[in-house]
């Protein structure tokens, strides 16, 4: 018996097996329930007890050698037919096409960062909006030519319902059901009826600024816009206010950077000036807190209305305002860096 044990054990270690097939015929010669090592052990209780001392020794020998020699092959089968298939390790990975953030979104993502570092909330309101908060309650007079400013489509008249012309209905709308301290921007889209050309569009968007407390001035207008452009375009970028006029603010100011285009040395974007203007702004004019019902004696406030194509063109030097809303994927895909 102890010879037949020691030639299946040299069988088991001299075997290999390159196949599934050849590797089942082994596990069915030796370790199978019928296999040599059960029949063995079979036999080995017919042996007397010394006898069966030594030969079981080596017959369990025989079968952790048999076991261990079938995992490995087994292992060594299973590795071979997965990479010998249709598996190509060096062929250079797929691309994986991942879209990226619109330039709008990107500058008003950054413009909501940088004033809510300075404690803006973000505030939001419709787009269909009332003639109260588009216009009236923004000291709009009836009839006046003020509101001819801004060339309106109107979804309804008497009473009127319009899109809106401007984000500047946020203020009246956030004023109306909130109390002084109010500190918030309010980005969006607008609408105006205007012809489709490189520089008007019929929808655009703004961010409105709105911070009304107690003794706010203009200094606190200035300050913020300032601090504003030099995160916006860095400390080298000039800032200056232009006195202006619109009917929700007294003094009113226009906002100017350095044109980013030519730096100041005057192109077709600034006109030549070396100037772009990328924000109404002013003091809130006591009729406007009036109308929220604030008291103008007891708070004031500043306001401004920025355009988000304007900041993005500066920001990223595009010269025509139709390729945002054009879809272009040619034009899309530049902008991947988040700023
Ligand atoms: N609403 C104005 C526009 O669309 C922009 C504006 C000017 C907004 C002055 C303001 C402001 O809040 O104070 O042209």
């Amino acid at each position: 018996m102890e010879e037949r044990i020691q030639k299946l054990l040299a069988e088991v270690q001299a075997f290999n097996a390159q196949t599934k097939d050849a590797l089942e015929a082994f596990r069915l010669k030796f370790i199978s329930r019928k296999g040599a090592v059960t029949e063995l052990f079979e036999e080995l209780k017919k042996v007397s007890v010394e006898e069966k001392k030594r030969l079981g020794k080596v017959l369990n020998e025989l079968k952790q050698s048999a076991e261990a020699k079938f995992s490995s092959l087994q292992e060594n089968i299973d590795n071979n037919t997965s990479s010998s298939s249709d598996i190509d390790l060096t062929l250079p990975p797929v691309p994986n096409k991942v879209g990226n953030l619109h330039p709008l979104t990107l500058v008003k993502n950054r413009i909501i960062e940088i004033f809510e570092r300075l404690g803006f909330n973000v505030a939001d309101g419709p787009e269909i909006e009332d003639d109260w908060h588009n216009f009236s309650a923004l000291n709009f007079p009836d009839n006046h030519p003020a509101r001819e400013m801004q060339d309106t489509f109107f979804i309804e008249k008497n009473p009127d319902l319009l899109l809106r012309t401007h984000t500047s209905n946020v203020q009246i709308r956030l004023l109306e059901k909130q109390k002084p301290p109010v500190r918030a921007i309010m980005p969006g889209r607008v609408y105006r009826n205007e012809a489709i050309s490189a520089r008007a569009h019929c929808f655009f968007h703004q961010v409105e600024g709105l911070y009304v407390d107690k003794n706010v001035g203009f200094a606190d207008l200035k300050q913020t816009l300032y601090h504003f452009a030099k995160e916006m375009y860095g400390k080298d970028v000039k800032i200056r206010f232009r006195p202006s006029f619109f009917p929700f603010t007294e003094p009113s100011a226009e906002i100017d950077i350095t044109c980013l285009i030519c730096k100041g040395k005057g192109c077709n974007v600034c006109k030549h000036s070396g100037w772009v203007e990328i924000a109404g702004s002013g003091m809130v004019h006591p009729n406007v807190l009036k109308n929220c019902g604030i008291d103008p004696e007891e708070y004031t406030g500043f306001a401004f209305g920025m355009g988000i194509e304007r900041v993005t063109m500066l920001k990223y030097q595009v010269n025509d305002l139709r390729l945002y809303s054009e879809n272009d994927i040619r034009f899309l895909k530049q902008f991947q860096t988040v700023i």
